[in-house]
């Protein structure tokens, strides 16, 4: 016990010099909201957790890998115990698998730590979508984030190729044929992707933009990104209250809890329940590794990316849809994102009350969902349009059917419910302006809150 305290006494005055000489708490590591201690307040640092994982398993493996198509005699043909013929990225792979101690575990690490970060990426994204997040005045913060959900796909796509398997080098060169077709964006971009037009000018631009370029990218709208989330502080929870104040920082509240030591080790939890999961994972089923490009003795495999754009080259199946319309209503659904802000300017946020969002969200996730197993389970088969109807239509009309059904049936429980408390109902759009900006802001207590008559519905 003596111990403990001595314990936190030092490791408080330790963090309390660190915290004032980096002056710390004017541009980071902010106390929060006691109400924001779930873990669906936190998506985002999973993120930037999976992000920093990627990061530090990828320095690792930048010890080994060697980006080059010629054949290498040394790492792959010493692992092999013979003369290997196989182009250098990705014998200085199956060196990795095979010889670094430890690589397979590290080298699996970084492909599901990869999967896991877009998947997290997509779980706060559409956290944000239905919650409506993106509302005044966190705009700016929803387009950077776009704009690093992009970059993380991109990240996903340009590591494809680095093995250099027969599989990652067919895919990459479709994916490429797609992005190409891109209006304007893509003939301008062409030169940056194929550099000089041969195979090393391809794999040494992937390799750059994966260890470099991008990751550097995600750092900037990082920084943006937690900056802006900094200043507004985090999105009070979703309700109907007409009156809720859409700020919570420590300025108009001040029962935050300090980031030392209640968040950090709240957020150090999960990291360490991230890893453990991860290295779990990564141990129980190591990657295998497919054969390498120019493998003539080798079956010649289906063509398909991984899962996250499984999507986009099952589009591509779908009869009359060639790649330009495919990559046109991708960039259509990117712009989407990207300015819904703009798009939906009511100040509701909470999902009983935007059912059209609630429709176009849900229509989302079913269409990634069957696109991918269907992808998955069909790679390169065409698809008809009857097909198509019958497998897509029921997402949509169930959609159409069940959430307005939902909404008006929310909608008079919560107006019964809002009049026996002897609080006020209004209906979506229709807000006291006259009363917002003469009352004052309601108490941060659910108590003190019912007290007011103003629901806790959060
Ligand atoms: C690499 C990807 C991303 C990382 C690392 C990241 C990181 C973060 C972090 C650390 C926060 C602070 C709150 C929290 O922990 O949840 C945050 C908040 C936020 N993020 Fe992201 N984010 C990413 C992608 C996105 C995407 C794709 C969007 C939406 C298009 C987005 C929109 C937002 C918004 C609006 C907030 C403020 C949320 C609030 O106040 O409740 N972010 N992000």
């Amino acid at each position: 016990m003596a111990f403990d305290r001595w314990f936190n006494r030092n490791l408080n005055k330790i963090w309390g010099f660190v915290e004032d000489r980096a002056g710390i708490p004017k541009w980071a590591l902010r106390p929060q909201p006691a109400f924001t201690f779930k873990p669906s307040y936190w998506t985002g640092a999973f993120v930037a957790n999976a992000f920093l994982t990627q990061v530090v398993t990828g320095l690792l493996l930048l010890l080994y890998y060697q980006p080059s198509v010629n054949p290498t005699l040394t790492s792959c043909g010493q692992a092999l115990g013979t003369l290997s013929v196989s182009p250098g990225a990705w014998c200085s792979t199956y060196y990795i698998i095979h010889t670094v101690p430890m690589g397979n575990l590290l080298l699996s690490t970084h492909l599901y730590g990869a999967y896991a970060m877009i998947f997290l990426a997509f779980v706060h994204f559409f956290r944000g979508f239905y919650l409506g997040v993106y509302k005044k005045p966190r705009e700016f913060s929803w387009m950077v984030g776009t704009l690093l959900l992009l970059a993380t796909l991109g990240m996903g796509f340009t590591g494809y190729l680095l093995p250099y398997t027969t599989l990652s080098y067919d895919a990459t060169n479709v994916g490429i044929v797609l992005a190409l077709r891109l209006p304007t964006l893509g003939p301008l971009t062409a030169p940056f992707l194929l550099g000089d037009g041969t195979a090393q000018g391809l794999l040494s631009r992937m390799f750059g933009l994966h260890v470099l370029v991008i990751p550097l990218a995600i750092g900037a709208l990082l920084y943006a990104h937690i900056a802006l989330f900094e200043s507004h502080g985090i999105a009070p929870p979703a309700t109907s209250d007409p009156l809720q104040r859409p700020r919570y920082t420590e300025a108009d509240d001040k029962k935050h809890v300090p980031f030392w030591p209640h968040i950090f080790f709240y957020i150090t939890k999960w990291a360490l329940l991230y890893l453990g999961l991860l290295f779990g994972i990564a141990a129980l089923w190591p990657w295998q590794l497919p054969t390498y490009v120019g493998n003539t003795a080798a079956p010649t495999p289906v063509i398909e990316p991984d899962w996250y754009f499984l999507w986009l080259f099952k589009l591509v199946d779908f009869y009359g849809v060639t790649p330009v319309i495919a990559v046109g209503a991708t960039t259509a659904l990117a712009l989407f994102i990207l300015f819904l802000p703009f798009l939906d300017r009511s100040p509701r946020r909470h999902p009983r009350d935007r059912p059209v969002l609630v429709i176009i969200g849900n229509s989302l996730i079913g269409f990634f969902l069957v696109m991918t197993v269907w992808g998955g389970l069909t790679p390169g088969v065409q698809i008809l349009p009857a097909s198509v109807a019958e497998t897509l239509g029921p997402i949509l009309a169930t959609n159409l059917v069940v959430v307005p059904l939902f909404y008006l049936r929310y909608r008079a429980s919560y107006r019964r419910r809002l009049l026996q408390r002897g609080g006020q109902y209004r209906l979506p759009g229709a807000y006291p302006v006259a009363a917002r900006t003469v009352a004052p802001a309601p108490s941060a207590s659910p108590a003190a809150r019912a007290a007011e008559g103003v629901p806790r519905d959060g």
